[in-house]
């Protein structure tokens, strides 16, 4: 097998395959969607690396039927497609790209959170639809983010740039919960109280999850978590739509039980749950929370430049599982 083979799974920008292509022996699947799970298998046979986003499953019994692999460089900080403990177990290298989407994934988070509590989409729907009438003092009245209680669930890099956002540019007070607690500067910098998770549903005005998916998040959010929320409350997912119980929400949505929900991910996407899509109290956009040319190129890039030096005897700069580099 050539040890330069590599697998590049979706499309990427054409200065990042061309160098890509100048170090790498690459077969580059340049089409608009997916390649099915049978495809990617086949694709993947006699390759030494792949180059994929969070669409391809990388699985156990996948990397049994590549033995070749060597190295899956994934375009997201996310690895929640990828089963880690598998590819460590068989010698194969895992690389994210943390760091570079996370200013521009922030201010998405907190775009979502401001068109959720003020009603944009609705808002935007009713115009377009001709139904602007007249100017009420109640009309499409929503939700204060300025001066509020922002809850973050999962406070790593994405969750400290959204409450440096909230604290600096809103005056908001921010509670957090998270598996580790900050240390005290860096609280201390953020003005952020840790609390524990019941605390933050009751307490926050606007809520957004910015955890990891993994077996212990999922639906994480769901009835029991709902109902400690205020029905004056928002919720906000930029992580991944398994963490919340999509049919809760809609019925926690429908039923006022919440005020609104801005929702970037979804469990089945691009599926999204019909009942969410139904409801006026719900802002939804496809995934998109570090889509800015610059941050996707910078993730391209630093998959490039993982799979690159792992392939070519360099050091990859971002690795999962640095660990089998050494064994
Ligand atoms: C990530 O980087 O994990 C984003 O969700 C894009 O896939």
């Amino acid at each position: 097998m050539d040890a330069l083979k590599v697998l590049i799974a979706r499309r990427a920008p054409p200065a990042v395959v061309a160098q890509l292509r100048a170090h790498l022996d690459a077969d580059y699947h340049e089409g608009e969607l997916p390649l099915t799970p049978d495809e990617l298998r086949a694709r993947l046979q006699g390759k030494a690396g792949a180059y994929i986003t969070g669409t391809e499953r990388i699985t156990a019994e996948l990397l049994d039927a590549c033995p070749g692999l060597r190295v899956v460089c994934t375009m997201s900080v996310g690895y929640n497609h990828i089963d880690l403990a598998a590819c460590t177990a068989r010698g194969v290298l895992v690389t994210n790209t943390p760091d570079v989407l996370t200013e521009s994934t922030a201010d998405f988070g907190f775009a979502l959170l401001m068109a959720t509590a003020r009603r944009m989409s609705e808002g935007e729907r009713l115009l377009r639809d001709g139904g602007w009438k007249s100017w009420a003092w109640d009309f499409l009245a929503g939700a204060e983010v300025h001066g509020s209680t922002l809850g973050i669930l999962g406070m790593g890099r994405i969750g400290q740039a959204i409450a440096r956002r909230g604290r600096f540019g809103f005056g908001m007070r921010v509670v957090y919960h998270n598996r580790s607690r900050l240390p005290g500067d860096v609280e201390a910098e953020l003005g952020a109280r840790y609390v524990t998770k019941e605390a933050l549903l009751r307490e926050a005005d606007h809520l957004v999850l910015v955890l990891p998916y993994s077996a212990e998040s999922h639906h994480c959010i769901a009835a029991p978590e709902l109902a400690l929320m205020k029905p004056t409350a928002t919720l906000v997912n930029v992580a991944r739509g398994g963490i919340v119980d999509e049919d809760a929400l809609a019925a926690a949505l429908r039923e006022r039980r919440i005020a609104a929900a801005g929702l970037d991910v979804f469990e089945g996407e691009p599926r999204v749950n019909p009942a969410l899509l139904t409801l006026p109290n719900v802002v939804l956009t496809p995934h998109i929370a570090s889509a800015t040319m610059p941050t996707r190129v910078a993730m391209a890039q630093l998959a490039a430049d993982n799979l690159i030096a792992a392939l070519t005897g360099g050091t990859p700069p971002t690795p999962l599982n640095p660990e089998v580099l050494s064994s």
